[in-house]
């Protein structure tokens, strides 16, 4: 499947809930986060219908993101039901960690492949104050149980400010480096200003390359991060929304004023 600037794309993110156990200070508010109300909420099925479809269309690349992909109720059983599709090389999740080392045997069980999980700081305070409460033992357990399952190659996903030589930065390198695993540097972005960068050590965030689409929690088939644009399955039919989407994928990303990460994934 080509859009309309010659790239091919085979990369589906699926956002699979708007809520999160943690509240990143550049991620989410404190408090007052309005969640989709449950009948909004794709189901299983209906993620499924839109993967199989997608990958009939070159799709065969998969993430799983959210919000926190691992507060969805039995995600395990859609990672079985997605690893059925026949025709996807890789299948991914984003996670915060936190989770993980009650979920990352059966997740690797289920069929997961690799995870990747957000790390900004690898101070016990820093942490508590970048996520507002998390403690960050619990994602380092998280971490080293993905490990033990097999889930690789573990990636780390570094938020950063300014530079890869900040402080917190660099004690993610350092504390990645000593354990084998590779850690990504993603500047901290702004929807509604429309800033973004590329992802250094990944292939985020760069336009000319841009293979993905996004489905968001409440089904809708994005094409740009960056753009407000999104057309859903429900209302449009799966094979229509996946035309409309890949269509409609701009050149380049400009800006969001209707979304967040935590309900279109990061
Ligand atoms: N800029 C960059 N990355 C972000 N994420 C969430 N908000 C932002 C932002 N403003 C990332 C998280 C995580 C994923 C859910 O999205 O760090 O890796
Ligand atoms: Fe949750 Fe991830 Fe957003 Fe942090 S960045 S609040 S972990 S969705």
């Amino acid at each position: 499947m080509y859009d309309l600037f010659s790239r091919s794309i085979n990369y589906l993110r699926i956002s699979v809930t708007d809520r999160c156990n943690l509240r990143c200070t550049y991620c989410m508010p404190e408090v007052g986060v309005k969640s989709l109300p449950h009948q909004k909420i794709l189901s299983f099925e209906e993620i499924v219908d839109v993967v199989s479809y997608g990958v009939g269309q070159g799709i065969n690349k998969v993430r799983i993101t959210g919000g926190e992909p691992l507060v969805r109720r039995d995600i395990t059983r859609l990672v079985e039901m997605l690893s059925d599709v026949r025709g996807i090389k890789d299948l991914a999740m984003t996670t915060n960690g936190l989770l993980l080392g009650r979920y990352a045997t059966s997740l690797a069980a289920a069929g997961l492949h690799r995870v990747n999980i957000s790390l900004d700081t690898a101070d016990p305070e820093r942490f508590r104050s970048i996520t507002r409460g998390g403690d960050i033992h619990e994602v380092f357990r998280g971490i080293e149980a993905a490990d033990k399952a097999g889930l690789h190659p573990v990636k780390i996903n570094c938020v950063i400010r300014e530079t890869p030589d900040e402080p917190d930065a660099l004690g993610v390198a350092a504390w990645g480096a000593a354990r084998g695993y590779d850690v990504r540097f993603i500047h901290v972005m702004d929807l509604h200003a429309g800033s973004f960068s590329q992802v250094i050590g990944g292939d985020g965030g760069n336009c000319a390359l841009c293979n993905r689409l996004r489905l968001t929690a409440d089904g809708h088939l994005r094409p740009c991060l960056f753009s407000d644009t999104g057309f859903g399955v429900r209302e449009l039919g799966v094979a229509e929304a996946f035309r409309l989407a890949t269509e409609a994928k701009p050149a380049c990303g400009s800006t969001n004023k209707t979304g967040a990460f935590y309900n279109i994934g990061g």
